[in-house]
């Protein structure tokens, strides 16, 4: 019989607040559509969600946000909603970044950057510069990002470097693979919230997810504001996180107080 190893817990500071927070923001279109207003409408309302949920962040001491901007499969919608998307981006990282920088905000954006604009790459990398000593929120902005890319670019990267000599397959575990994802010095995130009533992870930092706590709200993101990002973070105040152990095990190690909330 296994013996019993000493139980760690991974993550989560004082176990109320999620150390990051990831997000699909969904519900931009059905937001304008029930208004009468072009599915663009949304996108555009959306972004002041992101400056609430920012805010909030900040306030809260959540310390890493990642936002699912643009998927890999986004390309596929209509062109004017895709350039409409676009030019949203590039505003809104010329209006928004400084006032990120003044609140010690870091900025970067994970996914395929190649693939957008010279404009917005250009835009992008001076922003992920002005911003980069910055520690208070580390926002990440995936955009045309995928979980599986993010796997298999990951794989891809580590089979040149077993080609090359450089790292034997057999030491591959874990820790090693994390080490090549999109964002290797950060921690995982604790709370995955999806908005707009849909319950799917639609391809969003997979790997990484593995033991995040799901939140699904119908409120569609346009509508998603302080007051309804801070229940999300309050009900995983109240969740108990087990990372696979038993509750009394993880009660043993937490007093009840930290892990084990309402
Ligand atoms: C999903 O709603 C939303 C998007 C594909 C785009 C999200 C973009 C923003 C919120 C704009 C700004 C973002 C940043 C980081 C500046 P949907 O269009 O799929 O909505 P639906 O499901 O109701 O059709």
């Amino acid at each position: 019989m296994k013996t019993a190893t000493p139980v760690v817990l991974p993550s989560d500071p004082d176990g109320r607040t999620p150390r990051h927070v990831a997000i699909i923001m969904d519900g931009n279109g059905r937001w304008a559509k029930q208004r009468g207003l072009p599915r663009t409408a949304g996108h555009r309302e959306g972004v002041k969600s992101v400056r609430a949920v920012v805010e909030e962040s900040v306030r809260r001491g959540v310390q890493i946000l990642t936002l699912f901007a643009f998927s890999s499969e986004n390309w596929q919608r209509p062109r004017s909603e895709v350039n409409i998307l676009m030019e949203l981006f590039i505003s809104a990282l010329r209006s928004e970044v400084r006032r990120l920088h003044e609140s010690q905000v870091r900025l970067r954006v994970i996914g395929e950057r190649a693939a957008f604009p010279e404009k917005l790459q250009h835009r992008i990398a001076e922003a992920e510069a002005l911003t980069a000593e910055n520690s208070r929120l580390n926002l990440q902005v995936a955009a045309n990002y995928g979980g599986r890319w993010d796997i298999m670019q990951a794989a891809r990267r580590l089979a040149a470097e077993a080609r090359a000599g450089r790292i034997d397959p057999e030491e591959i575990d874990e820790a090693l693979f994390s080490g090549y994802l999109s964002f290797p010095d950060l921690p995982e995130p604790d709370l995955f919230i999806r908005t707009g009533g849909e319950q799917r992870l639609s391809n969003f930092v997979l790997w990484q997810s593995a033991y995040a706590e799901l939140y699904f709200t119908d409120t569609l993101w346009p509508a998603f504001d302080e007051a309804a990002y801070g229940q999300a973070l309050d009900d995983y105040g109240r969740r108990q996180r087990r990372f696979g152990l038993t509750g009394d095990q993880v009660e043993s190690v937490a007093p009840v107080s930290r892990y084990a909330r309402g």
